[in-house]
């Protein structure tokens, strides 16, 4: 028997402190992206299928920002829950330097400078119709939608913003918002690319969370099909050359070959965005006493920056820092 067995691969394993030493992936703090939701109200409201996520109110999510950064959480991705009252068919409220995102960006910046946020560029939040494009005609329009989101670009950082992330997934709306950026002087604002975006189930606890959801059809004539992993290296491609600055894959667990992928075609930083849907099932699992929740939540995060990922957006952002900082 030991004459076959020279080799023991358990020997690595023997120890925690030799486990620990021969570890190929760590997290650190310095991975994570904190989403935060702000809501025109006061104080806090809670997510029904994201135990522990609240939608803030503006003076709320300062506290909220705060705590964050306290852990040493420092970059965080904003979305706005708009008032239905707001919501039109030509979504001209996201052009409204006025409105409930800009005057957010404004104070988080003023009261943290020191942060990285990241905004959203899509047209679901203000749009009648629950879509990320303009509706013309029962169809999601490519090009007049580009010029809008170039404007929201535009204003997101002149109110501030560090990065600004197009979540759309309109063909060539990074070189569109790359132009205006840089017509209007905002040369040193990057463009996180949502690049590949697939059309998932897994959005959904977000977009009730938003009540953004498709008021008719579905996201598919613009969000990637599930089925597809060559399309993805297609958008990619796009997206380098367009002038992208970080690359994302979008959802994160059910898609490590598609993080993999990236990681090995492009010296760009990878991040993926470990959505809604994939919180949900985590936390209701643990709720249930059918999973431990924090060790799956760890396991989890793990096992994308294992894939490829450079930088994890995350709902569990806060949790896991805090449980990286008692190990
Ligand atoms: C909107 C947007 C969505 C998410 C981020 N930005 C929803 C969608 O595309 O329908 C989903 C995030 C999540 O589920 O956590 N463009």
């Amino acid at each position: 028997m030991q004459d076959f067995l020279r080799k023991r691969p358990r020997r690595n394993r023997a120890t925690e402190t030799i486990r620990d030493l021969v570890a190929e992936t760590t997290l650190n703090v310095t991975d994570f992206v904190m989403p935060l939701f702000v809501k025109d109200i006061d104080g806090q409201e809670p997510i029904a299928a994201m135990p522990g996520i609240f939608k803030f109110g503006p003076a709320a999510l300062l506290g909220e920002v705060e705590s964050c950064v306290a852990l040493g959480i420092k970059s965080f991705i904003l979305f706005p829950a708009i008032a239905e009252r707001y919501k039109t068919p030509d979504a001209m409220e996201a052009l409204n330097p006025k409105g409930l995102y800009y005057n957010t960006i404004r104070s988080l910046k003023a009261a943290f400078p020191q942060i990285c946020l990241i905004s959203d560029i899509a047209l679901d939040p203000y749009s009648a119709d629950g879509h990320d494009g303009l509706v013309v005609d029962g169809k999601i329009v490519n090009d007049a939608t580009v010029e809008l989101l170039a404007k929201m670009a535009v204003l997101q950082a002149d109110a501030g913003i560090d990065i600004v992330g197009p979540s759309d997934m309109m063909d060539g709306r990074v070189a569109a918002i790359r132009d205006a950026l840089d017509k209007a002087g905002h040369t040193q604002v990057g463009i996180l690319s949502y690049t590949a975006k697939y059309a998932s189930a897994f959005y959904g606890p977000f977009r009730d969370a938003l009540d953004s959801a498709p008021k008719a059809g579905d996201k598919k004539s613009y969000q990637m099909n599930p089925a597809n992993s060559k399309e993805a290296m297609i958008e990619l491609a796009l997206d380098v050359a367009e002038g992208a600055d970080m690359v994302m894959v979008k959802p994160a667990l059910a898609y490590l070959d598609i993080i993999k992928a990236f990681k090995e075609n492009t010296n760009l930083p990878v991040v993926a965005y470990n959505v809604s849907g994939e919180y949900a099932m985590v936390k209701a699992a643990a709720q249930n006493g059918w999973l431990d929740g924090e060790r799956t939540m760890m396991e989890v995060l793990l096992s994308i920056k294992r894939a490829g990922a450079d930088i994890i957006i995350s709902y569990h952002s806060k949790e896991a820092v805090m449980v990286l900082q008692r190990q």
